[in-house]
């Protein structure tokens, strides 16, 4: 099947190399000039693991193919994906829809034979409404139909998610629409992903459901762990031994300084928005964007602690900047509200991520980037851990503690065994690590 995905950001670029992988013929096309040579040359504009060689190994196959011209994209196509960005809207919180329907607009007047416009960008519940409206204005409705697909991808993990689902959920009405959406993903089905088919509005709200779920999951733990350090409990054993329960389960039950990235907030004040204006508020998720955010400056207040009260003056070595490892996505990320706090409470900050700093540099004014961790460590009053890469949790800590001039550790992601680094005579700070 010939397939068009109108956007080459992470989810189009992403979706596009796996749909290619699988057989289709996939054209990807954006607005972005830079972006499509970039890709036609064979350089990939994200940083995603195994990526670069799937588009490569997908270019030379023939199935892969990148233009800026939509009209040249959607020849031929029996599906066009929008694949583009709903970024918060400033002040209301709610999803700003114009990239979407602009895309639903120009897939319109490109329109020649029978298409199915899929739309895969995370869209308050309606958005599938919108686009059909939009598209008839541009094309005879017998022409198209249109499907929500929403995506369910990690960074740092997008292809495995795309490749092994655990589920694919298509929102679509009519016969036409169905077998082409069913072709399209016969591969999985074949492969046994559960395939979900329900309608375009239930399918929208399923991805804000099952993300703003997780970020709730996330943010339960996060004051789980608190609550041990007033306590005296220790949350990884919490986090453990409700994670064998089997309706709670382990994952996304990691402490940490708040989530961040580009879809837990995004869609978080999406939802609390969408329910509002619904008249059916939704005061649990409205709590949980207040917690995470205040969480972040929480985070200072530890550090502060551990350094005796004060970083006045002092140099403190951060490990870690991007909002969660093997991506250098920096958005929303918790090292964008702790940095600059403490550079405000008079510390020197020297930092070290191994892909985000290039993207860190242009958002963290003042701060130092070193070429290493240990590099980072150097003569530093303290260590803070921020982003939990793996980099980091086999470091040498006998050389940690010499290169460090006090041996003060925040570790915001409890990479390093407590008992551990207090025997080596760390004044080790973790998170939710008793009282
Ligand atoms: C998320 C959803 O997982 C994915 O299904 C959806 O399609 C897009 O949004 P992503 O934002 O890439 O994916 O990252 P994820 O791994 O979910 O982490 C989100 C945030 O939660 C990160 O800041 C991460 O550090 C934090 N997190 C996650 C925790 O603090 N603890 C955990 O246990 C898991």
């Amino acid at each position: 099947m010939r397939i068009a995905m109108i956007g080459s950001g992470y989810v189009g670029l992403v979706s596009g190399a796996c749909l290619a992988d699988f057989g289709h013929e996939v054209v990807c096309v954006d607005k972005d000039e830079a972006k499509i040579a970039a890709l036609n040359a064979g350089q990939s504009p994200i940083y995603e693991p195994g990526l670069s060689e799937l588009v490569a190994a997908n270019q030379r196959a023939g199935r892969l193919f990148f233009t800026t011209d939509i009209r040249e994209g959607m020849r031929g196509a029996q599906a066009a994906f929008i694949c583009v960005g709903t970024p918060t809207l400033p002040g209301e919180g709610g999803a700003d829809m114009r990239y979407v329907y602009q895309a639903a607009g120009e897939i319109g007047d490109a329109i020649e034979t029978f298409v199915v416009v899929v739309n895969k960008s995370t869209s308050p519940i309606g958005a599938c409404d919108a686009i059909e409206s939009i598209v008839a204005e541009r094309a005879p409705r017998d022409k198209f139909a249109v499907a929500s697909n929403p995506e369910f991808l990690r960074e740092g993990a997008a292809i495995d998610d795309f490749k092994q689902p655990d589920r694919v959920v298509i929102g679509v009405e009519g016969e036409a629409a169905r077998r082409v959406m069913r072709e399209i993903y016969q591969p999985l089905e074949r492969n046994g992903s559960p395939i979900v088919y329900t309608t375009r509005r239930t399918a929208e709200l399923i991805k804000y459901a099952a993300n703003v779920f997780l970020a709730m999951k996330v943010t339960f733990i996060n004051e789980i762990a608190d609550l041990c350090e007033r306590v005296g409990g220790d949350v990884m054993d919490v986090a453990h031994a409700i994670g064998l329960d089997k309706r709670i389960g382990r994952r996304f039950l990691n402490p940490g300084p708040g989530f961040g990235g580009s879809c837990f907030p995004k869609d978080t004040l999406a939802l609390t928005k969408l329910a509002i204006d619904a008249r059916s508020p939704m005061r649990l998720v409205e709590t949980l964007v207040d917690v995470n955010d205040k969480r972040k400056v929480a985070m200072v207040g530890k550090i502060v602690r551990a350094c005796g009260g004060s970083v006045k003056g002092k140099r403190i070595a951060v490990l870690g900047l991007t909002y969660k490892p093997n991506t250098d996505d920096m958005r929303d990320a918790p090292s964008l509200v702790i940095l600059p706090l403490l550079q405000q409470a008079g510390a020197t900050i020297v930092a070290f991520d191994p892909e985000g700093a290039a993207q860190a540099a242009k958002l963290l004014p003042g701060v130092e980037f070193a070429s290493g961790p240990y590099a980072c460590l150097e003569g530093a009053d303290a260590l803070v851990v921020v982003t939990e890469w793996d980099a980091f949790r086999a470091l040498d800590l006998a050389r940690v503690k010499a290169a460090l001039r006090e041996p003060v550790v925040v570790d915001l992601r409890n990479i390093y065994p407590q008992s551990v680094m207090r025997e080596m005579g760390f004044k080790y700070v973790g998170i939710g690590r008793g009282a």
